[in-house]
């Protein structure tokens, strides 16, 4: 008997193409590059299932011409690269990878905050340039993280890693603001005290962003949000690019009403915008927050159990649109 197929948007870990391939006939993408919107759609006409990964746009128009299509598995905890409305619609499953990344983005998360208070990247490049000859009482003098106030925008799994790092190893007062409030039981977990967002912006002295983008999160930290930060502050993104107004920010770190910022994710991504590449004081990755070998792997066994458990056993694991 045929096997249903699928496709792997991006080949990722052999051993995990492996598994997808003894209940399934596996298209990859041979290339490590993500492929047209218009190559997408158009490999995506005879399947049944899909691997993506967050570079993977699926809307009407990539499924216009897939009648067989019934689930997109992303290897991402974030999927504002699907139209989850559309794909209802016509009846595809969206599954996502959370959980499995929550920790290791949350190491991450902190490791640009502190990366990010004591310039780090600054310092380093100062160095490798040569340009090093005497101690100087104030060379790259940042500010302090422990005992500091950490705000937190977006409280979901990521955001409460980042809170307990902060709480429990740092010794920091930590406040949040999120749609909708945490337990008190979760609240106590975390140390950690809902404000409303203009407190969050006036309060902190490191401002993390973990939260999801949507039409309504779009530049939820521009120009007028910014000034409401204090001089000394700083930003840290590992959400989504398109959260922050990186045009509005580039001009806040050179005209240094904000003190630094740290960013792992940019609006246009894998493009970053010139003038956040010109200013010093900012901290710049490329989308690396969940990279860590492990947690790469468990990213991509969940995807391919989300296709496994709905193709062959009727039950994903990490429904988003469940009928
Ligand atoms: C996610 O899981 O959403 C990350 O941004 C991808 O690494």
């Amino acid at each position: 008997m045929n096997k249903p197929r699928i496709l792997m948007a991006r080949a990722v870990f052999p051993e995990v193409i492996a598994r997808l391939g003894q209940h399934f006939e596996v298209e990859t993408n041979r290339s490590d590059e993500p492929f047209s919107k218009a190559e997408l759609a158009r490999r995506l006409q005879d399947k049944v299932g899909a691997f993506t990964t967050g570079g993977d746009r699926i809307d009407d128009e990539t499924m216009a011409g897939a009648p067989l299509l019934k689930i997109c598995a992303n290897m991402a905890v974030g999927y504002n690269n699907f139209d989850v409305p559309a794909m209802t619609a016509r009846r595809v499953l969206g599954t996502n990878t959370p959980d499995v990344l929550t920790e290791t983005t949350a190491d991450f998360g902190f490791a640009l905050l502190m990366a990010t208070a004591r310039r780090m990247a600054e310092s380093e490049h100062f160095l490798r340039a040569g340009k090093w000859n005497r101690w100087s009482y104030d060379m790259f003098a940042g500010s302090d993280v422990h005992g500091s106030t950490l705000g937190i925008l977006g409280m979901g799994r990521i955001g409460q890693g980042i809170a307990r790092r902060g709480a429990h190893g740092f010794g920091m007062n930590v406040i949040y603001h999120n749609r909708s409030r945490l337990t008190p039981d979760l609240e106590a977990q975390c140390k950690a005290r809902y404000v409303t967002k203009d407190e969050l912006l006036a309060t902190a002295d490191h401002l993390v962003l973990v939260l999801p983008y949507s039409a309504s999160s779009h530049h939820a930290i521009g120009a007028a949000e910014l000034a409401k930060m204090k001089p000394t502050a700083t930003l840290v993104n590992i959400a989504r690019g398109g959260i922050v107004d990186d045009a509005a920010l580039a001009a806040a770190l050179r005209a240094r009403t904000i003190a630094a910022a740290g960013l792992d994710v940019f609006e246009g991504e894998p493009k970053v915008h010139p003038d956040l590449l010109t200013v010093p004081n900012v901290v710049l990755t490329p989308h690396i927050a969940s990279a860590t070998v492990p947690t790469r792997l468990a990213m991509a066994n969940l995807a391919a159990d989300n296709l496994i458990g709905f193709l062959v056993h009727g039950k994903p694991l990490n429904p988003l649109n469940p009928e």
